[in-house]
């Protein structure tokens, strides 16, 4: 029989889930609270609904008759349409809302961390009074992560001695609103996320990737929810060896023991320091923009995943392409600061010659696709080495053009990739 997939979402992270299933045995639905053309061309059906609201989705994955539906982002997730789904007799391969908290609830992910001995753990307290926190900053001997427990889209997060003074920090504590407050241990090394695709009890793992949040070029400025990332042909970045690849493994593995049941995609970000692998955070879904270098070199059929997922049988072992991923997100002007909607995107599937392209949020009128406020679009190249993989993907920006865009160039060139190695080098004194 063949299937019938809702997707859920419509980011560049879930073009290219539907770029995934595109080529495989099932019709396609989509359902988001705005329209990605990219997906909408992959797919049968294109339903723009509140993706949040969990009868508007079950009420389309039952008019479209889904036998499955793959959840892409977190706000869903955190709304329980994972659960209304696999109530509503649809399959959801993501997370029901409680186990999602690992991901929406920062305070609840430490606690559970600590409370099952997950090794990377940092030091951490949690606050619900302000001036609490502000003391345990007076009183704490280093520096210290600021972040609210809830939801921020990765721009809630306040690093003393990295972003803020400790001054300023409490200042944002003051003035936020956030009910609860999350300190930590301040982690130093490079970042590096693993994803695994989960459920009944398996686990099955993909390549590292390092995604760069910071909006400008050299890591400088606001956090992002991300502004490109690259992967390597083999399973670990060129910063780190295999063991390093699998502690962040092991970590893993050891909280999808500790969740029971979990089902859908867990991603860990992880800081690699000088003390090894220390867990910055959980996410209950696929990395954007990470999904757009994991997918496009994953050569097993994700259908197979989650048809193997749903019928209670054991995964299919992952296989990957031996080759490196370079992904650059094309944002408006001013993102994220003070981002200036309403320029047109010049690049298309057409004329984006080798690379990939992934739209994320864009607005498509009569006479073409604008940019709205948030990341416009992503390319990405996929070649034997990161420099080369990196190259297609500039060729791809510099040959549409981006006015009125904004790149990070340095992602993925040898530059930045070097300084990685270094940093690393220097932290463990080799
Ligand atoms: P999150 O929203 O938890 O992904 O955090 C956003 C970013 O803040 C991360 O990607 C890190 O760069 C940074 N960050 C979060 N927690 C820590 C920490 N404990 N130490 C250093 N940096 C952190
Ligand atoms: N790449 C960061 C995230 O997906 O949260």
């Amino acid at each position: 029989m063949s299937e019938t997939v809702l997707l859920i979402g419509g980011g560049g992270r879930e073009h290219a889930i539907a770029r995934a299933l595109a080529d495989s045995d099932c019709t396609l639905y989509a359902a988001a609270g705005n329209r990605n053309p990219g997906i909408a061309r992959l797919a049968d059906g294109f339903e723009t609904l509140d993706a949040t609201n969990p009868q508007a989705v079950t009420t389309y994955a039952n008019e479209v008759d889904a036998s499955l539906a793959i959840v892409g982002p977190e706000a869903p997730l955190e709304a329980g349409v994972a659960d209304a789904l696999d109530e509503a007799g649809v399959y959801a391969f993501g997370p029901r809302e409680e186990q999602a908290r690992i991901e929406t609830d920062k305070g609840f992910q430490r606690r559970f961390m600590d409370r099952h001995d997950i090794p990377g753990c940092p030091d951490f307290a949690e606050f619900t009074d302000s001036e609490a926190a502000c003391e345990y900053i007076d009183e704490y001997d280093g520096d210290l992560a600021v972040k609210p427990a809830g939801l921020t889209g990765g721009k809630g997060v306040r690093v003393i001695g990295d972003q803020v003074t400790a001054a300023e920090a409490k200042e944002y504590i003051r003035d936020s609103e956030y009910d609860r407050i999350v300190l930590e241990e301040r982690l130093v090394g490079e970042e590096f996320t693993v994803q695994a695709l989960v459920a009944n009890g398996d686990r099955r793992v993909t390549p590292a990737v390092q995604d760069h949040k910071r909006a400008y070029e050299g890591d400088k400025g606001p956090n992002t929810g991300g502004m490109g990332s690259y992967s390597d042909a083999e399973l670990e970045l060129p910063f780190m060896d295999r063991e390093d690849y699998l502690e962040a493994v092991d970590i893993l593995e050891a909280t999808v023991d500790a969740l029971e049941g979990y089902k859908g995609v867990l991603y860990g970000q992880f800081m690699l320091t000088a003390d090894g692998v220390k867990v910055v955070e959980f996410n209950a879904r696929f990395g954007d923009p990470e999904a757009m270098n994991t997918l496009p070199v994953m050569e097993t059929d994700l259908l197979d995943v989650l048809v193997a997922a749903r019928d209670d049988e054991s995964l299919p072992q992952l296989s990957f392409a031996e080759q490196a991923t370079v992904c650059k997100y094309a944002v408006p002007d001013g993102y994220p600061t003070d981002p200036e909607s309403g320029a047109k995107v010049q690049i298309s599937p057409e004329n984006a010659g080798d690379a990939r392209l992934f739209y994320a949020s864009v607005d498509e009128r009569e006479d073409g696709i604008y940019t709205t406020t948030s990341r416009s679009f992503a390319v990405v190249g996929v070649a034997d080495s990161i420099s080369d993989a990196e190259a297609i993907a500039t060729e791809a920006l510099e040959r549409a053009g981006t006015d009125g865009l904004r790149v990070r160039w340095d992602i993925g060139k040898p530059e930045l990739v070097q300084s990685r190695i270094d940093h690393m080098t220097e932290l463990r004194g080799e």
